[in-house]
């Protein structure tokens, strides 16, 4: 059945990083009325499409939002106003004609997103339905509720402390079900908190809600983990609990050399780290590995590492169905990071999500550093039957969200958890 749309009102929200964002809210003819909460990112690749930010520096230095929600509240509303789309497919193409250009950085890929995360939201409970039971589904992927991958020891840019690398996962993978995993995450992440306490180092949070202590090495971060996962009274392998990584190396990598603390690493000596990491720590995925703009060091780390280990692309790969072909016939990596907004519209997220089922690569459902309460993420990845993903720490209202809502799908529908 058509969707009538009568109205869309975007209004300047802020994320979880006092910085602004767009709530944006799409009403059916009839008066149904639902919205969206826009994610934005810190540490983003090169080629995502377009965050439209005013830049003006007397207002959020720079950072506000006002012409992508005057884009919402003017020509896409003009745009949509009174038209009916059958799907969220033909809803998103309408944008991007609207938008015409490659990367939505006329009217901004936040405008966008948050009209399609809307609509979506909005023509699911017109037909009675969740989210995830009415958003498009993947051929061959059934629904499945994902393995949650907590964050919770934070550096890089989401952090003041000295660790080069981002991000610090642990990932319930023999959990038996979605309750358990989450209650894992938990224990894990409060035993942590004690072990940081009581070793004097802070367990202040960074931005995705993991601890962010002083410590200065992946080694220092991985042992602390599998005592905590030990403490906590876990095991660790495929049967129990595993890390994941997400050095988001882009970020230390200046000039073909990866800068960790006082060295700089060759792109042999990187692989090299990871996969001593690897080989010393029950890790099965990393993430970003390779700087984004580096081909030979991603297939490199493909061919060395990809037996053992999942290899996912984020800021290579930007949730761009083009980019991600373009790496699957170069050997790049064996999995891809999914993130709504990299690619603006709902819809091209499951395009990528589908081009990856279809060639064997895995998916990694994604927030971002800066979210919003807006759980969307939980219901897609239902949906998608990715069975993974990655929403920060079990701590702080916006991370939470998420995991609360897979929780809430969990107790409505019998689906199996696991990864896919
Ligand atoms: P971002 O980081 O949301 O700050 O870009 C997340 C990631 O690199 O995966
Ligand atoms: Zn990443």
């Amino acid at each position: 059945m058509p969707y009538q749309i009568e109205n869309v009102q975007a209004i300047e929200t802020l994320d979880s990083r006092a910085k602004p964002t767009l709530q944006v809210a799409v009403t059916l003819a009839g008066g149904l009325r639902a919205t969206a909460g826009v994610p934005s990112g810190a540490s983003t690749g090169s080629r995502e499409a377009v965050e439209l930010r005013d830049g003006d520096p007397d207002r959020y230095s720079g950072q506000g939002v006002l012409k992508a929600v005057s884009n919402c509240n003017t020509e896409i509303r003009d745009l949509l106003s009174g038209r009916a789309f059958d799907s969220l497919a033909a809803l998103d193409q309408a944008l991007i004609d609207l938008d015409g250009t490659p990367n939505k950085a006329r009217l901004g890929a936040n405008a966008i997103l948050g009209t399609s995360m809307a609509f979506a939201r909005a023509a699911a409970i017109a037909d009675g339905k969740e989210l995830w039971q009415w958003l498009p589904t993947i051929e061959g992927q059934a629904y499945r509720l994902p393995v949650p991958c907590f964050n919770v020891l934070n550096g890089g840019v989401h952090a003041p402390n000295p660790l080069e690398f981002q991000e610090f996962m642990i990932s319930p993978l023999g959990a038996p079900s979605m309750p358990e995993a989450v209650r894992a995450g938990a224990e894990v992440y409060s035993a942590l908190k004690k072990i940081l306490a009581s070793r004097g180092y802070s367990t202040g949070l960074g931005d995705e809600g993991g601890f962010a202590p002083d410590l200065a090495t992946p080694q220092q971060v991985c042992d602390l983990l599998v005592e905590a996962i030990t403490t906590a009274g876990y095991s660790h392998g495929r049967s129990g609990i595993m890390i994941a990584l997400d050095p988001a190396s882009s970020e230390f990598h200046k000039d073909g050399r990866y800068l960790i603390g006082e060295s700089q690493l060759s792109s042999e000596q990187m692989i090299a780290l990871l996969d001593e990491l690897v080989e010393r720590y029950p890790i099965w995925s990393i993430e970003d590995g390779a700087a984004e703009d580096d081909l030979a060091d991603w297939q490199t780390l493909t061919r060395e590492l990809g037996d053992k280990v999942q290899l996912v692309g984020d800021d290579n790969f930007c949730t761009n169905p083009a980019i991600i072909s373009e790496a699957i016939d170069n050997g790049v990596a064996n999995a891809a990071l999914i993130k709504v907004n990299q690619i603006g519209t709902v819809t091209e997220a499951i395009d990528a999500i589908r081009l990856c089922h279809t060639n064997g690569y895995a998916q990694m459902v994604s927030h971002r550093s800066g979210e919003t309460p807006d759980p969307f993420i939980a219901d897609f990845v239902v949906a998608m039957g990715s069975g993974q993903i990655k929403t920060g720490a079990p701590a702080r209202g916006e991370r939470i969200a998420k995991y609360n809502r897979l929780l809430e799908i969990t107790a409505s529908a019998s689906l199996p958890y696991g990864l896919a």
